[in-house]
């Protein structure tokens, strides 16, 4: 395949590319820190900070009072206070801000700084919030059918409970921004965010200035993962209010073990479930009662559940379905966006229950899934009223099912789990459908200034962010397409709110979508004026037979009239002689994503633009005796349209896939009684590492699949191969349960740590030995 590689990889690699914290500053930048509360919940009684403003090199040290503006960071429900105020409800919630010439005086202001707490109770498990009806808003539920006289009616029913666990982004470059004062009230931002629009909007809040006095600009970011949708702005907010108060360069970068401390992570989930089918598996009603732990704050809690109860389906019809939804407050930092933005949490417990489907019948899951996969004419709306339009569900089924030879490896992992007894094999297909668009419609928007500059370059400005998912190469291949010019004529410009305004968050896998359909109206606009003129130049040398802008086209860096194909000029050389015939060479372009709209109260409508499907099957090897697990062989048919990029789209469907094994299999997040976050760094908290890697691993891009009615036919990439990771952690059950002979339901929750499997593998010897028991018993009666 030939396809550009990322747009920076060399400087990637060579170190050259510019993260912020290599962005060169004058001798004036200051080192900002931000205090944070040691209590999970506490009144604060007193505090003073005239020591630590003592301290030599120190220049400000700010509490809530120094705050100019609005007190407010909170993105959709402003209840999250910048600074606290009286009270902190969370161990890691910022208190106090302080800016001096070095770190080490920062550090040593950070000691004199006395504070006075009064502990309070503190909330730090669901179970405890669910006791005390803490909730964070109000429940939601999304309901079809007749969901409990169909369970009544149902030949068997099962009902469980299944616990995922908690997930910290682990982006290389941690929460950092860096301010500079300009003129006046002017501060320009550069930060590491996904929603630079949000970032300038909350720091002109904050700072009481206008909008237009706030410059945001991303060159990149070292990863956000969805860590950095709103909680971004936190650190920008505290950069922007030390930089306002010094009139001095400020630059924040959190501390590996501060970030995990003081940031919100992947939602935990608690949740529950009852499942009616027949004997044959078919699913005919199922009640969910989805909980998460929204921690201190609302944050982006709300269309999180929204998203996990939209794909509590996964790529099954459920003809009578009903999924509650409770966001519960607790005294933790306040959990935010990640990857799947509450998908994985959904799916995690369709998957479950089609497991347990299969091993309550005896049969193989494939079956189970297969019988209950969205159909193509029929069985084929959703819970909430869409229909699966375009379903690859059943294609991409066929052709890894073949290229896998899954029928096959079931028969030799079963051969070889009979030969061994302290290794064990498992084996799990799993599929993924997941809507793709914002599920709060109007952020289905973007914005893109597209200048050509006389010297027939092109600069391309568009609201999205690039965090090494390949957005600005995708953008600059779009717009290199859409003027038939070679991409080294096209260079994607940081991002920035004094170019591309009120643009939404780089989020919702929807970046290239947009803004890569506000880069081709630009162009359009452009093209149409351009065609313009240029049937008049042609037109001026061929008086006789007229040239019409309809027929000029732009393909192999010329400008040409398609009925006259000798009537051409380069696309560089025009550009200078349409500079001089006065013709504007820059426009905006915009998008809206069109046929959608959803009704969030009636739980009804049609939320997203299309579906993007998936499908794995992963095997795996157990290590009976410590619980390790290796990753064998991994098979991936993905689906993402006509690809605006194989190599990319390739990358980001395996990143996707390892960083989900990562939150099934060893990232586990866990705090002591006292709201401390025991997994601060890298040493107690494990992230996949080359080891991780499937040993064979097999990727591909489901093939002749064009997307309608999108970018150059193609399809979003980025979240939806998270999920496929559940196969894996489906795989490691099948495991376990192959140490009973696949006799009794394993006992599993996510993520599958050693620690897990063990427990479970030994409650299943005990069970065996139970049996073994029963049985002497039974005979020796006799
Ligand atoms: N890939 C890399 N390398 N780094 C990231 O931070 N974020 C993911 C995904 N892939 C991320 C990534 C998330 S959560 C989203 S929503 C999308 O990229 C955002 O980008 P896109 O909409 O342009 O695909
Ligand atoms: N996905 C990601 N981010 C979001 C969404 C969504 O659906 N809605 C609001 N922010
Ligand atoms: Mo991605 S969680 O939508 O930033």
């Amino acid at each position: 395949m030939n396809y550009p590689p990322h747009e920076s990889a060399e400087k990637h690699v060579t170190g050259e590319a510019v993260y912020i914290d290599d962005i060169l500053v004058n001798e004036r930048l200051l080192v900002g820190r931000v205090v944070y509360s040691p209590h999970a919940h506490a009144r604060i009684t007193s505090s003073d900070l005239s020591a630590a403003r003592n301290v030599p090199g120190v220049r400000a040290v700010l509490s809530y009072k120094d705050i100019p503006g609005h007190n407010q960071m909170g993105p959709v429900v402003k209840d999250e206070p910048c600074l606290a105020e009286k009270e902190v409800f969370c161990i890691g919630q910022a208190m106090f801000l302080i800016a001096a010439e070095t770190e080490a005086q920062c550090r040593e202001a950070e000691r004199l700084i006395r504070v006075e707490f009064e502990p309070l109770e503190a909330i730090l498990t669901l179970e405890q919030a669910i006791e005390k009806k803490a909730l964070l808003g109000p429940s939601t539920n999304i309901e079809r059918g007749m969901v409990d006289e169909e369970l009544r009616k149902s030949a068997h029913v099962l009902r469980g409970e299944l616990r995922t666990g908690a997930q910290e982004h682990w982006y290389l470059e941690s929460q950092v921004c860096l301010c500079m004062p300009g003129e006046g009230r002017e501060i320009n931002v550069f930060s590491s965010s996904q929603h630079p629009s949000e970032t300038q909007a909350l720091i002109a809040e904050v700072l009481n200035i206008p909008k237009n006095e706030v410059v945001a600009e991303v060159r990149r970011m070292g990863g956000g993962f969805g860590g950095k949708e709103t909680q971004a702005n936190h650190t920008a907010c505290w950069a922007a209010l030390l930089c306002n108060a010094t009139h001095a360069p400020v630059k924040i970068r959190l501390f590996r073990d501060d970030d995990m401390i003081m940031t919100g992570k992947r939602h935990r989930f608690l949740s529950r479930y009852e499942i009616g089918f027949t004997n044959e598996g078919e699913i005919n009603a199922a009640s969910f009662e989805l909980n998460s732990d929204g921690g201190m704050a609302i944050d982006l809690s709300f269309a999180i559940m929204e998203r996990a109860m939209l794909h509590v389906d996964n790529a099954y019809y459920i003809p009578n379905l009903r999924v509650v939804g409770n966001v519960w407050k607790t005294n933790l930092p306040s959990n935010t966006a990640f990857r799947g933005f509450g998908g994985p949490q959904g799916m995690a417990v369709m998957e479950t229950v089609i497991d347990r489907i299969a091993r309550f019948l005896k049969k193989d899951a494939a079956d189970i899934r297969r019988r209950n996969f969205y159909g193509t004419d029929a069985r084929n709306t959703t819970h909430y009223g869409q229909q699966v339009e375009n379903n690859r569900i059943p294609v991409i089924i066929r052709q890894l099912l073949a290229s896998s030879e899954y029928e096959k490896r079931r028969r030799e992992c079963n051969e070889f789990n009979e030969e061994n007894e302290f290794l064990k094999k498992g084996l799990a297909i799993t599929p993924v459908k997941f809507g793709i668009s914002f599920t709060t419609t109007f952020l289905n928007q973007a914005g893109a200034l597209v200048i050509i500059y006389k010297d027939g370059t092109i600069l391309v400005n568009h609201g999205g962010t690039e965090m090494g998912q390949g957005l600005h190469s995708k953008m600059q291949q779009v717009a290199a397409a859409e003027f038939g010019v070679s991409l080294d004529r096209v260079k994607v410009n940081a991002t920035n709110t004094a170019k591309v305004p009120n643009t939404s968050a780089t989020a919702a896998s929807a970046g290239a979508d947009l803004n890569g359909m506000a880069i081709k109206n630009a162009a359009d606009i452009l093209k149409a004026r351009i065609a313009e003129e240029v049937a008049r130049i042609f037109t001026e040398e061929h008086p006789s037979a007229p040239s019409g802008p309809a027929s000029v086209r732009f393909e192999h860096e010329q400008i040409f009239d398609s009925d006259h194909p000798d009537r051409k000029i380069p696309f560089s050389e025009a550009m200078p002689v349409l500079n001089q015939r006065q013709v504007s060479l820059s426009a905006t372009g915009f998008y809206k994503t069109p046929d959608i709209g959803w009704d969030k109260r009636k739980g009804f409508g049609k939320p997203f633009h299309y579906f993007a499907f998936g499908m794995a099957v992963t095997e795996i090897v157990l290590d009976v005796l410590t619980g390790r697990h290796t990753i064998v062989r991994t098979d991936i048919l993905h689906d993402v349209g006509n690809s605006l990029n194989p190599g990319i789209d390739l990358g980001q469907i395996e990143g996707g896939y390892i960083q989900g094994v990562g939150w099934c299999t060893t990232e586990e997040i866990k705090w002591d009684e006292r709201g401390n976050l025991m997994t601060h760094s890298p040493d107690t908290y494990k992230i996949p590492s080359v080891q991780d890697i499937p040993k064979d691993f097999r990727t591909q891009l489901l093939e002749g699949v064009p997307n309608p009615n999108t970018i150059r036919q193609s399809k979003a990439v980025a979240e939806p191969p998270f999920m496929l990771s559940l196969s894996c952690w489906l795989a490691i059950k099948d495991a376990i349960s192959a140490v009973a002979d696949h006799k009794f339901e394993p006992e599993f929750s996510l993520p599958a740590t050693n620690e897990v499997i063990l427990l479970s593998i030994e409650n299943l010897k005990q069970k065996l030995t139970a049996e073994h028991q029963t049985a002497r018993e039974v005979a020796a009666v006799r």
